[in-house]
């Protein structure tokens, strides 16, 4: 039996492990997913420890994303989002992955978005705003970063092809744009709150909220409103968790199980 599991602090209301255990059962790997949490310090004896144990595989979540980047060989993708969130605990050792970065545009291809030759928005320049831009980026978008703190966003930009950043006095690049993505945690337990006006939104737009709590958020309620395309945050959980079973199984992941598993535990 093969053993995965999370490592963050706090992972106690994660959803990765029936997200994950629902796979295993429908594609039938002997495999059980635990959650890990252990001290901020610890975080290299934690990953050191689990390769020595022979733990297959791990996610990484806050606050050791960063951390973990130096103690594992990471991919190019990872080396350049400065984040791992999958460890894969192969012969030569942990390879780091981001696959927060494929729950980006997984999500928005899922839902019939065109990425290539697209114009996006990514509003926050945090770990999530990150993945968003280097993920969009890639396939072919051009990015404009909106972050409440200016300087963060032209950073992340410099580093980002083609992309430009600003501050939330940008935002009205959405009124020209193809894809919206929230990458702040503005809505996270606070049905109330939106990062961006509704004012902005439009029907030509697809708008992508990494927010998963609430499941419905104002912005995704406003988008519908305005008659954009909508996808929840449960949508970059799912997807980035798919990506994590197929880089450790080598598998196709069972989407739908995961999917019915996944929201099972959300409201
Ligand atoms: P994560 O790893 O989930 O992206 P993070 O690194 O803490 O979390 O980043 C949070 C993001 O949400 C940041 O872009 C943050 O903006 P700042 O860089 O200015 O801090 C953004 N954010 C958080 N609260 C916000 C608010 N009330 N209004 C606008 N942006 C907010």
């Amino acid at each position: 039996m093969q053993v995965y599991g999370l490592v963050g602090n706090p992972v106690g209301h994660s959803l990765s492990p029936p997200m994950h255990e629902a796979a295993y059962e429908a594609t039938g790997v002997d495999a059980r997913y635990v959650t890990f949490e252990p001290e901020l310090s610890a975080i290299e004896a934690a990953i050191t420890g689990a390769d020595a144990l022979g733990i297959a595989g791990l996610n990484v979540t806050i606050p050791f994303k960063q951390d973990v980047l130096e103690l594992v060989d990471p991919d190019p993708l990872a080396e350049r989002i400065g984040a791992v969130n999958t460890i894969d605990f192969g012969p030569d050792g942990p390879v780091g992955y981001n696959t927060d970065a494929a729950g980006v545009t997984r999500a928005l291809e899922r839902h019939g978005v065109e990425l290539d030759g697209s114009a996006a928005v990514v509003v926050g320049a945090g770990g999530a705003g990150r993945a968003a831009a280097f993920a969009l980026a890639d396939a072919g978008s051009s990015v404009h970063i909106a972050n409440r703190t200016p300087a963060k966003a032209e950073e992340l930009a410099s580093a980002v092809p083609g992309a430009t950043g600003g501050g939330l006095d940008t935002l009205d690049r959405i009124h020209d744009a193809d894809i919206l993505v929230n990458a702040t945690s503005v809505g996270m337990e606070a049905p109330d709150e939106t990062p961006v006006p509704a004012s902005y939104l439009h029907a030509d737009l697809a708008v992508l909220d990494a927010v998963y709590t609430p499941i419905e958020t104002r912005l995704l309620r406003e988008a519908a409103d305005a008659g954009a395309v909508t996808v929840d945050g449960a949508w970059m959980l799912l997807l980035q968790g798919v990506e994590a079973f197929e880089v450790w199984t080598g598998l196709d992941a069972p989407v739908e199980a995961m999917n019915t598993a996944l929201r099972s535990h959300l409201s």
